[in-house]
This record gives structure tokens, C-alpha cells and sequence, in this order.
């Protein structure tokens, strides 16, 4: 397990989402109340990816063909079948750090107590 710093908590304020490149990979973060959830930016579907999309709260809608996701689980909501792949994140002293090479148990993520502070 090697985690990474891939942004900074200042950049992603609650209720926003960021799409990033790292080494060669497509990343998802989104900070949802006090935690920072991390996916394969890439839609189940069809690959679009999904910082393109429009987050309500914990939903958040592919621009593409509207398939929505809970982004707090990466379980979907419609289509129910559809899941996306999650990473494992934290965050240290201000830093979101993610494990690029590996995935997360369903339902957790990474507390972030300074968010707002
Ligand atoms: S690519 Fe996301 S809904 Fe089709």
C-alpha cells in the first residue's frame, strides 16, 4: 500500500469534487460533509469521466447518459447494479493522500476533522 499526496484539503472544500491525472490515471475526489471519498474517474458505463458530472449532496449524475451514483458508498442508484471503483484515501495534516494501486473496502472513507477550520 503506497499512498500518495495527490491534492490538498484547501482544494476541495465540502460539497466539491476535483478530477485529476496521476500517472496516467484518471482520480475522483469528493468531500462530502467531513469525509473524502476517492474513485477511478471513469463511469461504469461508458468511461466518460466522472468530474464531468453534477454532484447534489451525495448524488452525483453523469453528464453523459445521467446514470447516478451514491458517492458516498459508489454504489448506483440507477442503474442499482452499477458500482464504482473505489480507492483508498486519507488525509494527513491538511493532505489527501491516495492509494493509487489499491481499492477500499465498501463504505469507508477518510475523515477530514479540519475541513473549515
Ligand atoms: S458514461 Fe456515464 S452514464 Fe453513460
Amino acid at each position: 500500500m503506497a499512498f500518495r499526496k495527490v491534492a490538498s484539503l484547501s482544494d476541495l472544500w465540502s460539497g466539491e469534487k476535483l478530477g485529476l491525472q496521476v500517472d496516467g490515471k484518471r482520480l475522483l475526489l469528493v468531500h462530502v460533509g467531513d469525509a473524502v471519498h476517492a474513485y477511478e474517474d471513469s463511469c461504469p458505463h461508458k468511461g466518460v469521466a466522472l468530474s464531468l458530472g453534477h454532484l447534489e449532496e451525495d448524488r452525483l449524475v453523469c453528464s453523459a447518459h445521467n446514470w447516478e451514483y451514491n458517492i458516498c458508498t459508489g454504489e448506483g442508484i440507477n442503474p442499482r447494479s452499477a458500482r464504482l471503483k473505489r480507492l483508498e484515501v486519507k488525509v494527513d495534516n491538511g493532505d489527501i493522500l491516495v492509494d493509487l494501486d489499491g481499492r477500499q473496502q465498501p463504505g469507508s472513507a477518510s475523515q477530514a476533522p479540519d475541513a473549515g477550520a
